[in-house]
């Protein structure tokens, strides 16, 4: 191998942590200097690809989103060419649980010609607390990263390798939360509101990885919102909220009944 590539979408940046950890851990494993970067959390950078080749390990990191990778990505992930590169998996995750997503993305890659050595779950703190998950991934789940990247470096000269992931191969649907009647939420109307204090700085704007909020006006919003949590946690003066009802008690619900600390997992 002579290249490790970092390839991710992470509006609030802890998909961003664990692979850039797992990326240097594995150069370092093999001796090699330079890392190679690739964000595609933001839309212009979803219009193309990355160059990938078979001497690449690319580590490649998504969040879950109700249990599967987020399906606005689908489509441009159903895009890529691996070329024979090596893969390493990634998902992050807000101490729910992570589903199906970690076997759907090894598919992906699968599908998309990557030879996959490695494959990993991690936990980050929730998009939509600042309590759950807090602070993660901590110094114990960075430690769990370096014996990650040792295992999955003596995986590279291995052949027709085949990483077990846990999860249902037909993929269940996307998690839907209840309310305490035990109906469906529905929380893809909300959108987030803006407070008088906004100094208008723009930076919500240029982080939505949806293209949603216009420069010009930022209270607005001009397409989907996906409720990342980038432009809230991202605002310097804290003027970006949610303020929907539904959006609020899920939220507390998840808060109060996901307290139990999760441990990643890895399939190596
Ligand atoms: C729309 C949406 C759905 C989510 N669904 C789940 C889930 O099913 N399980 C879970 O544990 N976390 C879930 N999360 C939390 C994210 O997986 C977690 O916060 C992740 O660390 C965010 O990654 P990022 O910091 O790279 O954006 C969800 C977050 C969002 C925005
Ligand atoms: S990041 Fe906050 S302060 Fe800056 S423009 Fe957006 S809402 Fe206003
Ligand atoms: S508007 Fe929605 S999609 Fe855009 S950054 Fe904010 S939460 Fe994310």
């Amino acid at each position: 191998m002579n290249r490790v590539k970092k390839f991710y979408f992470s509006p609030t940046g802890t998909t961003e942590k664990i692979v850039t950890k797992i990326a240097e851990k594995l150069a370092e494993g093999m001796d090699l200097e330079s890392i190679n970067n690739y964000d595609f959390t933001l839309p212009p950078k979803r219009k193309e690809y990355p160059d990938f080749c078979e001497n690449d390990i690319v580590v490649v990191g998504v969040p879950v989103y109700a249990g599967r990778v987020p399906n606005i990505l689908l489509d441009y992930l159903s895009g890529i060419n691996g070329k024979g590169a090596k893969a390493v998996a990634v998902v992050l995750y807000g101490n729910r649980d992570y589903d199906d997503a970690l076997l759907e993305l090894r598919d992906i890659l699968v599908s998309g010609s990557f030879d996959v050595i490695g494959a990993a779950a991690f936990i980050g703190e929730h998009s939509f607390s600042y309590k759950l998950a807090k602070d993660r991934p901590d110094k114990k789940d960075l430690e769990i990263v370096a014996d990650f990247a040792e295992k999955t470096v003596h995986n590279i000269g291995k052949k027709d390798l085949q990483i077990n992931v846990k999860g249902n191969p037909s993929y269940n649907k996307y998690y839907k939360p209840l309310d305490k009647d035990g109906n469906p939420v529905d929380i893809r109307r909300v959108t987030p509101k803006t407070k008088e204090t906004c100094t208008d700085c723009k930076i919500c704007s240029r982080v939505c990885p949806m293209g949603s909020i216009p420069e010009d006006n930022v209270k607005i919003l001009i397409g989907i919102c996906i409720k990342c949590g980038a432009c809230i946690k991202k605002c310097p003066v804290h003027a970006k909220y949610f303020d929907d009802e539904d959006y609020l008690k899920h939220k507390q619900e998840l808060e109060e009944e996901f307290q139990d600390t999760k441990e990643p997992e890895i399939f190596v």
